[in-house]
């Protein structure tokens, strides 16, 4: 009886961790502990032994039956294992990206204000930011822009209430109000607050305005500021850079032109004009682009440099509009939509 359970386990040892199937599982297991498997039958041998006998061979049968369970137990445990793998298919690692994500594209905005100050660095020109709140003083007064001009008219400009606290943008004049910038000049104030002169800084930006949406207008929209200062600066500077970066744009044939202007923070000023002919859906020769002029000694004044000693150029513009002349695009609003069908034509 002991070397039949012997062999009954070595059996068991070699065939249960061979097992691939449940079917086979419970076939095999039936073999050993069914009501016809091997086990069994000894089991039911015991009466017939001897009295002296049945407690040791009870004791031997019992720690068969314990090893064999525990086999058993493994047995099934390393099918369940290889169902589970077989369900889950082959290991991932659910930390990589899905390997169908789309690929994203830069928005046209986005597309023409980085070609902008690539090319403004190639003439020495460093990006720098603004906030988009901002105070009076740097969006208006220190601009030589006095509080009855019309661009600071409630119907123009978003001012916030008087008790808003805004912790990283400081007040430069106690109780001044703080308000949603209406063009990016402000940053020109920030800048020359900063330090001295040489200053030759491009800050492209969002602004806001009290505008009702059409398909040229539209409430918040984006501009590209430049401010240089220096000594000697000339208007001839000024429409040099201005022929070179609308050149290197929009194609060799692009000419400007200056109208006279007015703009408090700059002396002499201009409108700045484009040919356009060449440009897509354009059908007009010349087409107004921004504003442009040599910096107001008052707005020197207003930061701390001396008007006798340095001189500068700034100008603005409407990145959209570039953006719109370049691509052909005529409804601005598309530009805000996040439509896929437009956005997808800039990849
Ligand atoms: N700030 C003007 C606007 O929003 C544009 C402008 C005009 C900017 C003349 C300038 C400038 O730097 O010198 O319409």
């Amino acid at each position: 009886m002991q070397d039949q359970l012997t062999a009954l386990l070595a059996r068991a040892q070699a065939e249960l961790p061979a097992l691939k199937t449940r079917a086979d599982y419970e076939a095999t297991k039936a073999r050993y502990v069914g009501p016809n498997g091997s086990l069994t039958a000894l089991m039911k041998q015991m009466g017939a032994l001897p009295k002296d006998q049945k407690p040791i061979v009870g004791k031997l049968i019992n720690e068969t039956k314990t090893a064999l369970a525990a086999l058993l137990d493994n047995a099934l445990r390393a099918i369940e294992t290889n169902e589970l793998a077989a369900q889950l298919g082959p290991p991932i690692d659910p930390t990589l990206p899905t390997p169908d994500a789309p690929a994203g594209t830069y928005h046209p905005l986005t597309l023409v204000r980085e070609e902008m100050c690539r090319i403004l660095a190639k003439a020495g020109f460093t990006v720098v930011e603004g906030p988009e709140v901002e105070t009076e003083f740097y969006c208006f007064d220190a601009l030589n822009t006095p509080p009855d001009h019309t661009a600071r008219d409630e119907q123009d400009t978003f001012y916030f209430p008087a008790n808003a606290r805004f912790g990283n943008i400081s007040k430069k004049v106690p109780g001044e109000k703080y308000l949603l910038r209406t063009h990016t000049s402000s940053v020109q104030v920030r800048t020359m607050l900063k330090g001295p002169p040489p200053i030759r800084v491009v800050s492209p930006g969002r602004v806001y305005r009290r505008d009702t949406s059409d398909a040229t207008h539209s409430a918040n929209f984006h501009q590209l500021e430049c401010l240089y200062v220096d000594k000697n600066v000339t208007v001839r500077d000024l429409k040099a850079l201005l022929d070179y970066i609308f050149a290197a744009l929009l194609g060799k044939e692009t000419k400007t032109r200056f109208r006279p202007h007015y703009f408090g923070y700059t002396e002499p000023s201009f409108e700045v004009d484009l040919t356009a002919k060449h440009l897509p859906k354009v059908n007009k020769e010349w087409i107004e682009i921004g504003g442009c002029g040599m910096v107001d000694p008052t707005v020197f004044d207003a930061v701390g440099y001396d008007s006798k000693i340095w001189t500068g150029y700034a100008f603005g513009m409407g990145l959209e509009r570039l953006a719109m002349l370049l691509y052909g695009i005529d409804d601005i609003r598309y530009f805000y939509q996040n439509d896929q069908r437009f956005l997808r034509q800039f990849a």
